[in-house]
């Protein structure tokens, strides 16, 4: 019942066991016996992070479950190894970092719903992703007696390229065409005569394709990270339309930008640092001309808290995030501060 009325709430039904997957569980451990940090999602009342405790000597085990009863009940395994927490993106992202996250026997639906369709692969490719997203590199994702296959070929050799990175904040590489429609038509309108633009983590180019439209004048540069991701972009060249590696080198060369954008790139699924994002930031705003515009979106830090704020002016744009606001600690949510920011001549 509780499950039933609790969005995204994947399985209804909370049945489990100890030790309920011994090949599983013996096989996990055996490929990463020295890992410490390990979740447990959809944890139930608590029986598999005390089987995991066991298969993984070394390990604090979190377990994270949505349905606040059967969380009530885990806690009663609480132990100096054991944790539970609600099953919240924002609660796990903070965690994030996991040597090992198991998914068992939860992302499907009752065999009722199934039969009836109501469990499309979408719901499933979103937390999977999401999921996958928790797990540092090297570590492992078990993900079992799921309605979906996890290994998806599409975006795979995207998704290890990204993973092999040191300086890729955002993995994932999702994005759309006229993806901020808002704040597209508002950069425009505060800028109609730019003429070099540049998309920072421009994925495969889709929205360069975008500020093309938006800004007939202008010359798009759309720079990316992931070369895998950034081959696919190169499809989208065109006479005002060119993609290059982003390194600091190139883009300092280009440096001198009307107007940057950056969308959903300084963020990450797991554990993410006000410096990274600041670094970041800081780093980007060196590439905007005087009086050009800056324009930051769903980051999980307010541009207006890194060093630079006072020489900037915000333009006012209402445009939705799907990510929350945090101060420098990441912890406290605060009102976001805008997305367009013009950077003052003096
Ligand atoms: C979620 S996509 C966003 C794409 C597009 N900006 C949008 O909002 O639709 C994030 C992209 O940023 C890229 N990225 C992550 N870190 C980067 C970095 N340090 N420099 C350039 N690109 C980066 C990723 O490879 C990925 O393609």
């Amino acid at each position: 019942m509780v499950a039933a009325l609790t969005p995204g709430s994947h399985q209804l039904v909370d049945w489990t066991a100890p030790d309920r997957y011994p090949e599983i569980f013996a096989a996990a451990a055996a490929a990463a016996p020295d890992a410490r940090h390990i979740l447990s999602f959809g944890c139930s009342t608590g029986e598999e992070c005390v089987s995991l405790a066991q298969y993984f000597p070394k390990a604090e085990i979190v377990g994270a479950e949505i349905n606040v009863l059967s969380l009530l009940k885990a806690m009663k395994k609480r132990s100096d190894r054991i944790r539970f927490v609600y099953s919240s993106d924002r609660i796990l992202r903070r965690l994030g970092g996991f040597d090992v996250v198991f998914c068992m026997a939860v992302l499907r639906a009752p065999k009722k719903q199934q039969r009836l369709g109501n469990y499309p692969f979408a719901l499933f490719e979103e937390r999977a992703l999401f999921l996958e997203s928790l797990v540092r590199p090297g570590g492992l994702f078990v993900i079992h007696n799921s309605m979906y296959r996890f290994s998806v070929k599409r975006g795979k050799f995207a998704k290890v390229a990204s993973l092999l990175h040191p300086g890729c904040h955002q993995g994932p590489n999702r994005t759309a065409l006229n993806r901020y429609p808002e704040i597209f038509a508002a950069a425009a309108a505060a800028s109609p005569d730019a003429r070099r633009i540049l998309s920072f983590g421009c994925s495969t180019g889709e929205e360069c394709v975008t500020l093309a439209d938006y800004f007939p004048r202008a010359q798009i540069v759309g720079a990316e990270i992931n070369p895998v991701v950034l081959l696919k972009a190169m499809k989208n060249r065109s006479d005002r339309i060119r993609f290059v590696y982003a390194s600091d080198r190139i883009l300092k060369r280009l440096g001198g930008f009307d107007a940057l954008f950056c969308m959903a790139v300084l963020r990450s699924a797991g554990h993410y640092p006000f410096e990274i994002y600041e670094e970041r930031a800081l780093f980007l705003e060196t590439l905007v001309r005087p009086g050009g515009l800056l324009v930051i979106h769903n980051s999980p830090y307010r541009f207006g808290d890194a060093a630079r704020k006072h020489s900037y002016e915000t333009i006012p744009v209402d445009a939705s995030r799907d990510i929350g606001s945090f101060l420098p600690d990441g912890v406290t949510e605060v009102e976001p501060d805008g997305s367009i920011f013009r950077k003052l001549s003096t």
